[in-house]
């Protein structure tokens, strides 16, 4: 297990660019099992959750080629329905190939994804999405078993806007017989991406970027190519990162993004004293003199991202006053609290409420990475603490960010990988 080795203090400065959304990429892929043939989707990050993503649709009889950032994904043989448990459990998000393969197989068994480190994420609305299209579905031995003749449209209203029930019922929906109606739909950009390419693959799909989506089933689909779009957790982390690592009178420029999808991040860092210009496809950013408190509450998109909550709170750890951070999407997501304490940070948790009471700086020590977002707000602590930083199980990490510290060092930062046993 490698971990990453920081000597704080170091000023961020410079262009970083930013590279495709994990989360769309985690979608399209198990889309292409809905179309025999090759599809090519270029802008996949080079990212342990999209390898794992590889290995799951492999198992399916999928082949996939990568070069740099374009993959091929060829469909045609698909001759396995199974989600394994070992593959679930590594990422949720593999609960994606449910939706494809019911529609277009008429079977799937999918591992059920349990829990995460920071709380129970159900799969409930995903299950009763596809029921409603026709699917039937068991529950055994920690399996979902579905199976179904032709699946065909329904009218759902989802309970809680589900970005992963959204997709997954959407995948199988373009195939159903007759119109299918989701209302309260997510309409984080991901699922835009993905419905997108639905409809490059031949699907009919009205309402895209809206939470009333109409999707009017077809018989089939063909394979497509798409441009995966840019990352917007990986980039509002590198812009609170130059907010708290950056100078007054230094600039960071975030790059290959989309400022449109990041309005939510770059309002609230305005709020907190930072100057913000947005471009076309750039954000820039010159950090404040003294880091004001601002609240944040995370919610659906547009809204604040829960993605980003960890690293807003190693921002406010810095900031003159008292701040609030509360999650309203996962209640529970505050791991990365405790290690920010070690690191120096005055915060208490009750129930999904954080406070946080500013401090003048924080001091390098030994923290565990326990999930990706959280690790992630390690690091951007650790760019600012006084002294050195380790931190451990980088490989959370892995999962979301590729090369960040090479991509950090490009601005100024001192981190370094150290690979080793026993991290
Ligand atoms: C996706 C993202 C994740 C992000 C989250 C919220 C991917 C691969 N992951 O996760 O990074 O943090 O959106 O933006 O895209 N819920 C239910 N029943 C369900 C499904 C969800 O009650 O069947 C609840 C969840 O507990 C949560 C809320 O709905 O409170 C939103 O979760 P959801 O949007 O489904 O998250 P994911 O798709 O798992």
């Amino acid at each position: 297990m490698d971990k990453f080795v920081i000597h704080g203090g170091k000023n961020l400065s410079g262009t970083i660019t930013v590279g495709g959304a994990k989360n769309a990429s985690l979608a399209l892929m198990p889309a292409t099992l809905l179309a025999p043939g090759v599809h090519t989707l270029y802008n996949t990050p080079q990212l342990r959750d999209v390898n794992t993503m590889s290995r799951l649709l492999e198992s399916m009889g999928v082949t996939i080629a990568h070069r740099d950032h374009t993959i091929a994904i060829d469909s045609s043989h698909v001759k396995n329905y199974e989600a394994p448990y070992e593959h679930v459990k590594k990422m949720r998000a593999s609960i994606y190939v449910l939706g494809p393969l019911v529609a277009r197989y008429g079977q799937a068994h999918v591992s059920l994804p349990g829990g995460c480190a920071w709380g129970p994420r159900p799969v409930n609305l995903h299950i009763e999405g596809l029921r409603k299209l026709g699917a039937e579905i068991e529950l055994d031995g920690g399996y979902i078993y579905a199976k179904a003749k032709r699946l065909k449209g329904a009218r759902i209203v989802f309970d809680v806007s589900s970005v992963g029930a959204t997709g997954n019922v959407m995948m199988a929906a373009v195939l159903a017989k007759g119109t299918t109606v989701l209302d309260n739909a997510a309409m984080e950009p991901e699922i835009t991406a993905l419905a997108e390419f639905l409809v490059r693959m031949g699907a009919r799909i009205h309402g895209i970027g809206s939470n009333h989506l109409e999707i009017e089933g077809v018989d089939s689909l063909h394979p497509a190519e798409f441009t995966n779009i840019p990352d917007r957790i990986e980039a509002g982390t590198f812009l609170v990162a130059a907010a708290l690592a950056g100078k007054k009178g230094l600039k960071v420029r975030v790059q290959a993004c989309t400022p449109g999808h990041l309005s939510a991040v770059t309002t609230k860092l305005e709020d907190a004293g930072a100057r913000v210009t947005l471009g076309i496809d750039y954000v820039e950013i010159e950090p404040p003199e003294e880091i004001r408190s601002v609240n944040v509450t995370t919610s659906i998109y547009s809204g604040f991202p829960t993605d980003m909550q960890a690293q807003w709170m190693a921002l406010m750890s810095l900031a003159k006053g008292t701040s609030v951070i509360t999650d309203t999407i996962y209640h529970d997501r505050f791991m990365h609290v405790p290690e920010l304490i070690r690191l120096g940070a005055n915060i208490t948790v009750k129930e999904n409420i954080a406070t946080i009471v500013g401090v003048p700086k924080l001091k390098g020590a030994k923290v565990m990475s326990t999930d990706l977002r959280a690790s992630a707000s390690l690091i951007l602590a650790g760019l600012v603490a006084e002294g050195t930083s380790e931190v451990l199980r980088v490989y959370h990490l892995d999962r979301g960010y590729e090369h960040i510290e090479k991509k950090l060092s490009s601005l100024g930062a001192d981190i370094q990988r150290v690979s080793g046993e026993e991290f």
